[in-house]
């Protein structure tokens, strides 16, 4: 089934309906089969996938919402952020992979986190590497990223770890975009 003509309508359908996949993923492989008797292919799909709006994200805010039962940032970077980033030496990163799995065997480049070309989309899955506790954002820390408080990891402005117990940078999801204002999931 093609989704070229999704309306808006369609989407919070899926939104809805992957919420719901989340749960029945969490909840144990038990439950897969009566899903998958249940309902039609749109459905099946929707548990791997889900289509998120972004047309409303501000520049400088993040949006976050639950995916496969972790929460997902996506943060429309100001230029300053892009800049500082950008300016970062790979020297300076404790972790230098990419952590990206859109962009397999990558070193952690800023433009190798981001969506887009010019860097401004960074979405990734807000949980910080070294116990699992969800971060802080919105220019938290240290380094104008993420913050997560409870061992005081440092994250900057790309997701990346710099300072503190958190052994990697915040993994990125597979993700891309469908159209402008359209980011699936998975
Ligand atoms: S879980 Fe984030 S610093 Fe410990």
């Amino acid at each position: 089934m093609s989704h070229a003509d999704d309306t808006a309508g369609t989407r919070r359908d899926f939104l809805y309906y992957a919420t719901a996949g989340a749960g029945a993923v969490a909840t144990g492989a038990a439950v897969w089969p009566l899903v998958n008797q249940m309902n039609p292919s749109a459905d099946v799909q929707a548990l791997a996938s889900i289509f998120v709006d972004v047309s409303g994200v501000e520049t400088g805010t993040q949006l976050t919402v639950k995916y496969l039962g972790k929460p997902v940032f996506i943060r429309r970077r100001t230029e300053a952020e892009i800049a500082e980033a950008r300016a970062t030496a790979l020297t300076d990163l404790p972790d230098r992979g990419a952590r990206n799995p859109n962009k397999a065997a990558a070193d952690a480049s800023d433009v190798n986190r981001t969506m887009d070309e010019a860097g401004e989309w960074l979405v990734m899955i807000g949980v910080c590497t070294h116990l699992g506790c969800v971060p802080i954002g919105d220019g938290a820390g240290e380094f104008g990223g993420w913050f997560c408080p409870c061992h005081g990891s440092h994250y900057d402005s790309a997701g990346r770890i710099r300072k503190g117990p958190a052994p990697e940078n915040l993994h990125i999801p597979v993700a891309e975009f469908v159209d402008d204002s359209t980011i699936k999931l998975g």
